[in-house]
């Protein structure tokens, strides 16, 4: 970030805590390779605190925010304008902050999801069978409503806590229905872990992949490492699979070109920066 002046464009991430977050990695890396007048950098508001830095941030004294946990139901709450997506997933990601005062709230996560879908399981159709998602969480609403904008012919919730699975199914409606664990799996095309389940580097969901069919993609949005213990499952099944990391950069790209105006440098390896920076190799 050396060459910054008093003109360079300002975006950031906002999230509680905030100090593992590898978005400022990703964008920074873009920037610097871009050779923008620009910085990317992180805030970390109270609890509570997420209205009076959205109202402080008005008129454009910054370009935008991507929001992570726990603030992404308030960064919709704050919007003046939503995306379609935005608004069906209940949440944001990304806050753009006009010249005219207003802001605009949009959700790249579900994008993301789908291009790492495409990108590390080639030729997965959304559409081609019903979609699992365990987890009915932020994460959860946010891949419920990008498989239903994308087409997904049944979008089944498996949660701990029936009722949330219910109130999510509400929400988004369509396509998405809350089920038990029980068949939740039979013909399934797709198998997303939205829980927080591996998180901490101990086990994810608990479904039985047994189940699954052969040609199911499973993917977990879980990115502290590569070989989280349900992908690890998921590949001694014989199972295709698609990890977190990879949804976190492609969320990342609408992000960087809604800040800047410009694509991202294609020719920075941001996955291998990534991988270094929580300790993995590729
Ligand atoms: P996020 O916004 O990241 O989705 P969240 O709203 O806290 O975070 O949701 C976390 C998800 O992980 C929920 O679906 C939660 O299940 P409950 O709704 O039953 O709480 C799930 N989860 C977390 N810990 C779990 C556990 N030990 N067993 C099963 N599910 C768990």
């Amino acid at each position: 970030m050396s060459g910054i002046t008093g003109a360079a464009l300002v975006a950031g991430i906002v999230g509680r805590p905030v100090t593992h977050s590898l978005s400022p990695v990703l964008h920074n890396a873009w920037i610097a390779a871009a050779g923008l007048n620009a910085a990317y950098v992180p805030f970390a508001p109270t609890a509570g605190g997420f209205p009076a830095l959205a109202e402080g941030l008005r008129g454009g004294v910054i370009r935008g925010v991507n929001v992570t946990i726990p603030f992404k139901e308030d960064a919709l709450a704050c919007a003046d304008e939503a995306s379609e997506r935005a608004t069906l997933a209940g949440a944001a990601n990304l806050l753009l902050f006009r010249d005219d005062g207003a802001i605009f709230a949009d959700n790249t996560d579900g994008l993301g999801m789908l291009a790492a879908l495409a990108i590390q399981a080639p030729g997965f159709d959304p559409t081609a069978g019903p979609a699992v998602i365990l987890g009915a969480g932020g994460a959860a609403r946010g891949a419920a409503a990008a498989l239903q904008l994308a087409g997904a012919p049944d979008i089944r919730i498996v949660n701990r806590t029936l009722d949330r699975a219910f109130a999510l199914a509400a929400d988004v409606g369509g396509a998405v229905r809350a089920v038990d664990q029980n068949g939740a799996l039979d013909s399934a095309n797709v198998i997303i872990n939205a829980t927080s389940l591996g998180l901490n580097g101990g086990p994810g969901p608990e479904a039985d992949l047994a189940a699954a069919p052969a040609t199911a993609v499973v993917m977990d949005m879980v990115y502290k490492s590569l070989r989280t213990e349900f992908i690890v499952r998921a590949q001694a099944r014989g199972l295709r699979t698609v990890d977190g990391l990879e949804m976190l950069i492609r969320q990342a790209i609408p992000s960087f070109e809604a800040f800047f105006g410009i694509a991202p440098p294609a020719d920075v390896d941001v996955r291998a920066l990534a991988l270094k920076t929580i300790g993995e190799t590729a």
